[in-house]
């Protein structure tokens, strides 16, 4: 069992991994912005603990996380604006490494983006500032010495789990339903020698268990 803080626990991702890791046996506390959100996380069976990452620096970040063995990362701005990118995509992350290092976990677990969304269309200055923001989050937690975990899904689908997957460090790009990204990201986190990674994962033949299975070195 392990004491998880789930930053983005009522996210499109994050709703889905919540009951999982709750099933696997882990005592998981969610952050949320919203107060009334509260019940339903409380219901879902986590401990709901109200910050919204826009207001949140970093001491606050540490005292949310202290007392948990492992942060699960999975919010994000959505495309609401620049500025909410920065902060939530950009910054979040870098609050979530300065809270890690000071409250002595190591294990987090950050979902990204691949590199080539978006290739192929209309340059969009939103999005390549996303992914930029994104990269640089990346780079930031791989710099850092935590035992981090980085998961880039491709386009993400409004679906439950269900088809398999295509996960490895590189693989070409494709939409992965967000129930099987919450799959992938529950399995790796009970897979704790799986560490300083990165894999990309779209929807794909491989059953998640036997995808997951793969990667240990
Ligand atoms: N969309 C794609 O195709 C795509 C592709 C690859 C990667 N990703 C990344 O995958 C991750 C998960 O995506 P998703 O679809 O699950 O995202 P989502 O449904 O938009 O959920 C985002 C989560 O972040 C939370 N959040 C937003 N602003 C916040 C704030 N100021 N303070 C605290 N929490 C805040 C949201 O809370 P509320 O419920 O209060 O809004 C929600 O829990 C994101 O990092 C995203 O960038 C997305």
């Amino acid at each position: 069992m392990s004491r998880i803080l789930l930053i983005g626990a009522t996210g499109g991702v994050g709703h889905r991994l919540l009951p999982r890791l709750i099933a696997a046996g882990h005592e998981v506390t969610a952050l949320h912005r919203k107060p009334e959100q509260a019940a339903e996380l409380r219901a879902a069976g986590a401990t709901p603990l109200q910050g919204d990452l826009m207001a949140m620096g970093a001491p606050e970040m540490t005292a949310a996380a202290k007392g948990h063995h492992v942060i699960v990362f999975s919010a994000g701005a959505a495309g609401s604006g620049l500025e909410r990118t920065a902060e939530i995509d950009g910054q979040g992350p870098l609050k979530m490494i300065a809270a890690a290092k000071a409250s002595g976990i190591a294990r987090v677990y950050l979902v990204s983006a691949m590199p080539e969304a978006g290739r192929g269309k209309d340059p969009n200055p939103n999005f390549e500032f996303y992914m930029k923001t994104k990269k640089e989050a990346d780079a930031a937690l791989v710099a850092s010495d935590l035992d981090w975990v980085i998961l880039r899904p491709g386009t993400l689908l409004h679906e439950e789990e269900g088809g398999g997957v295509r996960l490895s460090p590189a693989i070409p790009y494709g939409s992965v339903k967000r129930g099987t990204v919450a799959a992938v990201l529950a399995r790796l986190i009970d897979t704790p020698q799986i560490r300083r990674e990165i894999f990309e994962l779209t929807d794909g033949e491989t059953p998640v268990a036997e995808a997951v299975a793969a990667l240990v070195r």
